[in-house]
């Protein structure tokens, strides 16, 4: 993955437990690199890494780790460093929503050689949708799931995210069922 990812898993231990911390994990993981580029893709293996010796050093599971990680990639990567972006997407939770099938594709023209996830949203009614996240990578789940708390955070907006299924064959396809409270 591009370099960014890295570097935002690395903020968001800076940011809450200081460089020491980020260190140990960096060591653990056996990261060589010091700091990521943002443009440069790095191997998947490395972030994959990262959050396991994340978990192991904190003392909580990946998947709380990921799930903050999507949370933290909304409300400040996101935020500051790609607010334009994020503004021409949406007005709203359900606005974002509708155009996050194709959120990817205008990333690409920053990033054109992102191996993207894809959605597919489907309307049940007026507060709920479904949504299908599709990706080349397995274990991304709950990143996604904190993604979308993000967004609502970012919105106002409260929902309950249900996860419905998770099949994987040669890609992995998770069901989110979404529901407006
Ligand atoms: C400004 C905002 C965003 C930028 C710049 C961005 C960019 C990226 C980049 C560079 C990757 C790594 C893929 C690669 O390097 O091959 C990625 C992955 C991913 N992004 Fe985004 N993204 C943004 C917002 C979002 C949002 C809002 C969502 C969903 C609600 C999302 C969902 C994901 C997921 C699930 C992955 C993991 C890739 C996979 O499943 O294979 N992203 N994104």
């Amino acid at each position: 993955m591009y370099g960014l990812v890295n570097q935002a898993i690395m903020g968001l231990v800076v940011d809450n437990y200081g460089s020491e911390t980020w260190e140990k994990i960096r060591l653990k993981a056996e990261v060589r690199d010091e700091f990521f580029l943002s443009n440069k893709i790095y191997d998947d293996e490395i972030t994959f890494d990262l959050v396991a010796s994340s978990s192991e050093i904190l003392g909580v599971e990946p998947e709380i780790i990921l799930r903050e990680f999507g949370k933290y990639w909304v409300l400040k990567i996101a935020k500051e460093k790609y607010g334009k972006l994020m503004e021409y997407a949406g007005q709203n939770f359900m606005e974002f929503m509708d155009q996050l099938p194709n959120f990817h594709s205008r990333v690409m023209l920053l990033y054109p050689e992102i191996i993207p996830p894809e959605f597919l949203k489907e309307k049940i009614d007026e507060n709920s949708f479904l949504l299908h996240y599709y990706s080349k990578r397995v274990g991304l789940g709950a990143f996604m799931t904190g993604l979308i708390e993000g967004l609502t955070i970012m919105y106002d907006a409260k929902c309950e995210i249900e996860q419905l299924s998770h099949e994987i064959s040669d890609i992995s396809h998770i069901v989110y069922k979404v529901t407006l409270v």
